[in-house]
């Protein structure tokens, strides 16, 4: 056999070549000539939707298998998935309570009913699809680049979904908003829920309520100028998030003023309970805090984020543990620097240890609001 190859590889190779340039000019006829009916309406031959289907498994199985899911506090994460998900993924998949919107469900493929569809795939495998989308199907890809720490909290909401009631999604996804606003006709119409106060508060803190995940950050009573670069910085794509960029896709300029200036002038929200924490812990943060680490060459974060940080510089007092350890973790994976005052907190994020993140979002989650705004409150009458 092996001698008879040997004799008529030439031969065999122009076979090859000859049947594969065959098969290639027949498909461009078949394209050219369009008698293959595209219209979605027509619905895909049955061995067409085998295959389809086939490859769409196989994919998410071989492609997935380097996903390792971090240990993660579920129950924290589920509010911010379901407010992202009635936001961006119910118009096409529809929610509990909001049947499948009837566009939608005329694409090819439709997209699934979710609820039914979740318990199909493993958690490393929710996150594969929430994180890259799937070719061909309209099914989009994570918005915000280098943010694959935000996917899981998408994870944890579609790994609830099945079993979750129609109430506790609206809860959920409603955050501190009035719900009954967000009816299915109205994402039929509007695509996505009107602009209003709502349209924050479903993920935020209000006036009277701290936000409804800590991997939220609070924004009532934080630095009216730094509210307004942060909403500029994610519209015009220099801070990812895949969460905040779709919302200030949408906002204009006066209304960014306008946010900022409201969320500014609210009184610090009631914070989250700070976990316990070991004192010697807070101790270390709170030195770091006051007085860095010389040797490490990181400046004392109140220098900067203190009573006397410049106004567009953030307050850390009082934000949770999780969304202050989040956002060192970004920096320290090399996000959040292309703005200056990212780069600026880049270099300090990298040169701490990973006990001094622990113990400055300890520290500072612990520490009351009000601590650092004392010229305002010290003038006030
Ligand atoms: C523009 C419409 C659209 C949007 C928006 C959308 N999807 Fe999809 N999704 C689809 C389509 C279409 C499919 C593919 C169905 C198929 O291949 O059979 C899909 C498939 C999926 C699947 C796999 C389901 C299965 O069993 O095949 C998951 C999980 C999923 N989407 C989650 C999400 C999440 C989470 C979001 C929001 C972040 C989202 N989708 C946003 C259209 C959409
Ligand atoms: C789906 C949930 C969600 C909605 C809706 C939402 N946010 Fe956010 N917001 C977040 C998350 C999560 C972050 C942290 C993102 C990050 O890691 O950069 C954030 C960050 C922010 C920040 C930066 C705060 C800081 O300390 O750096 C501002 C400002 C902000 N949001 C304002 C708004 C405003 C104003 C609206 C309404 C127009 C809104 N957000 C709607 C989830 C949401
Ligand atoms: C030289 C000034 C400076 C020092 C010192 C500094 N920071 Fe920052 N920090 C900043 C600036 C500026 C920002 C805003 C970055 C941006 O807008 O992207 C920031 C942002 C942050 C944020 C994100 C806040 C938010 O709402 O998103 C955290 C968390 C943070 N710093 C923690 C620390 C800790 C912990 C220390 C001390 C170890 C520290 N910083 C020291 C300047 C500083």
């Amino acid at each position: 056999m092996t001698g008879w190859v040997t004799r008529h590889w030439r031969a065999l190779l122009l076979w090859t070549l000859g049947l594969f340039a065959g098969l290639t000019l027949l498909a461009l006829m078949i394209a050219y000539s369009g008698i293959y009916n595209i219209a979605a309406s027509a619905g895909h031959p049955a061995w067409m939707e085998w295959v389809l289907q086939l490859g769409k498994e196989r994919s998410v199985k071989f492609n997935s298998r380097s996903v390792k899911p971090p240990k993660q506090d579920s129950a924290d994460l589920v509010p911010l998935g379901a407010a992202h998900f009635q936001s961006t993924c119910a118009t096409c998949h529809g929610a509990p309570g909001q049947p499948l919107n009837p566009v939608f469900g005329h694409m090819l493929p439709s997209p699934p009913d979710l609820q039914k569809h979740a318990h199909h795939w493993t958690r490393e495998q929710l996150f594969w699809i929430a994180r890259h989308g799937i070719q061909f199907t309209g099914m989009p890809a994570w918005s915000g680049a280098g943010r694959d720490d935000e996917v899981w909290a998408v994870v944890a909401f579609l790994e609830a979904l099945p079993s979750m009631s129609e109430t506790d999604y609206r809860r959920y996804a409603g955050g501190h908003s009035e719900t009954q606003g967000y009816s299915a006709g109205a994402f039929v119409s509007q695509g996505r829920p009107r602009l209003d106060l709502t349209a924050c508060s479903r993920c935020h803190d209000t006036a009277g309520a701290a936000p409804p995940s800590p991997y939220v950050p609070h924004i009532g009573g934080q630095n009216e100028a730094y509210l307004r670069r942060a909403l500029h910085e994610y519209r015009d794509d220099s801070r990812q998030s895949g969460f905040m960029e779709p919302v200030a896709d949408d906002l204009d300029d006066e209304q960014i003023d306008r946010l900022a200036a409201y969320y500014a002038s609210l009184p610090p929200s009631p914070r989250q309970r700070p976990r316990p924490s070991s004192p010697q812990l807070r101790e270390q943060g709170r030195q770091l805090a006051e007085q860095g680490d010389r040797a490490r060459k990181v400046p004392a974060c109140l220098s900067c984020h203190g009573a006397n940080g410049r106004s567009d510089y953030p307050r850390l007092a009082g934000q949770s543990e999780q969304y202050i350890r989040r956002q060192l973790q970004v920096w320290r994976r090399g996000g959040r620097h292309k703005t200056p005052h990212g780069a600026m907190m880049s270099v300090v994020a990298k040169r701490l240890t990973d006990q001094q993140v622990e113990a400055a979002a300890s520290f500072f989650a612990g520490r009351p609001p009000q601590a650092d705004r004392v010229q305002e409150e010290a003038s006030a009458p």
